[in-house]
């Protein structure tokens, strides 16, 4: 990010001394990405950032795959995953603390993953650990919920609908108000805005879908005193997926910071105020596209106006998006129209490299004239394939992939369950 904040109390110069009111030094942290050659913040604790007290191994959740071999579709219904969630002792997807339920960081379900990026789910409402990501940016889409994360940045507010775009290595803790599912999207890389959307300088342009205005959080410091605080850092090791995690105990508090400046910082965008791209026939995805990370995007199909040519077709040709796999979380609108596909509010869908996939067959014709149209879900296209994570296979409907043909080893129904009038199946 280009846009520059200034937070809480920093001194006039970068790396001169900043004094607490009885003269004592505050310590400054640089927090820098691509080895000190792009963005950045500094930020000013009243703490050594760096004394550690204690490093135990955190065995992190199961984040095992499975190839998705032999090739096929997939429907992955990650509603069931927490089926159990009125009871929050019940220790589905992992264990349950004694002081509460299940939590944003620690209950997180593998869904799908690779070498470049992850997507795990949560249903969660209890308070999370201290946490930090070393292996890359997050992206933690707010399928429902509300609350806060704390960050040594300082304290971001998100409701449903929101991305929370926590940098690599920010220490933080989520505390949802009530039960919030949360989809979380972990980059092994950064995740920014699309490089064609900024001007040379990281000014998002005219033609961008959304502006500075639409990134929200950290109007005030964050200022904790504390002593033996313990962190979960998942980094990366020879782990499954690379991934290891560690249990670190500092010695003060990690969020003593009186004040920070810079390019770099957590933040929150709610897909709400993502105007659409439009035509006069049918967009491609990249005109949905919010984010990138390496190897990966992020789009939205959000409600809206479709092709007005008059013969246009507004639900996607079938499409071989040769050098991806294609994963759609389907998160609002009106899906009762494809019933007989299993596609519903919570469901995912994976349509990989190397198959041609569309909609059902009887909505290119049913598309024909539609105005509008009343979705709105999540896709991550990744550029190496994915495979599916122990809530991936949990979660599987084994019908969905031949619901175009009706008939295979697991079909159920006549293979179509009526018009799908949304973009991208
Ligand atoms: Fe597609």
């Amino acid at each position: 990010m280009a846009y520059y904040r200034q937070v809480g109390e920093v001194p006039a110069k970068r790396h001169t001394a900043l004094r607490d009111a009885s003269g004592a030094l505050r310590y400054e942290e640089l927090m820098g990405e691509e080895g000190f050659t792009s963005d950045s913040s500094l930020l000013y604790h009243s703490g050594v950032p760096s004394a550690i007290v204690d490093s135990q191994v955190w065995e992190l959740p199961d984040q095992s795959t499975t190839p998705n071999h032999p090739l096929k579709p997939r429907h992955l219904r990650l509603h069931g995953l927490f089926e159990d969630s009125a009871s929050s002792t019940t220790p589905a997807g992992g264990t349950i603390r004694p002081d509460g339920g299940r939590n944003a960081i620690e209950h997180r379900r593998l869904v799908l993953g690779n070498g470049d990026v992850r997507i795990s789910y949560v249903l969660a409402e209890a308070t999370s650990p201290y946490y930090r990501n070393a292996v890359g940016d997050e992206c933690v889409y707010v399928e429902r919920g509300s609350g806060t994360v704390e960050t040594v940045f300082g304290v971001l507010g998100y409701r449903t609908g929101d991305y929370v775009l926590v940098p690599r290595a920010t220490t933080h803790r989520w505390l949802p108000s009530g039960p919030s599912a949360l989809y979380a999207i972990e980059a092994n890389s950064h995740i920014t805005p699309p490089k064609r959307y900024l001007s040379r300088f990281g000014q998002l342009l005219e033609h961008s879908p959304y502006s500075e205005r639409d990134l929200h959080g950290l109007g005030e410091p964050f200022t904790v005193e504390g002593s033996d605080v313990e962190v979960l850092v998942k980094h990366r090791g020879n782990g499954p997926l690379g991934l290891v995690g560690t249990r670190m105990c500092y010695a003060t508090h990690p969020f003593d910071v009186v004040g920070w400046d810079g390019c770099l910082y957590p933040y929150t965008f709610n897909v709400e105020d993502f105007m659409p791209i439009t035509g006069k026939v049918h967009q491609p995805p990249p005109v949905h596209q919010v984010f990138e990370g390496y190897n990966f995007v992020v789009c939205n199909f959000v409600p809206r106006k479709v092709d007005y040519h008059p013969q246009s077709i507004p639900v996607p040709y079938y499409h071989s998006n040769v050098d991806s796999d294609e994963v759609m979380f389907y998160v609002g609108g009106d899906y009762e129209a494809r019933k007989g596909s299993g596609i519903n509010l919570g469901s995912v869908s994976v349509h990989p490299g190397g198959y041609a996939h569309g909609p059902q067959p009887s909505a290119v014709e049913a598309s024909i004239g539609v105005e509008y149209f009343e979705e709105l879900a999540v896709m991550v296209d990744t550029f190496r394939p994915l495979e599916l994570g122990e809530a991936g296979l949990a979660a599987e409907d084994p019908a969905y992939a031949w619901t175009w043909a009706g008939r295979g080893p697991d079909a159920v129904g006549d293979g179509d369950g009526g018009p799908a009038l949304y973009s991208n199946s």
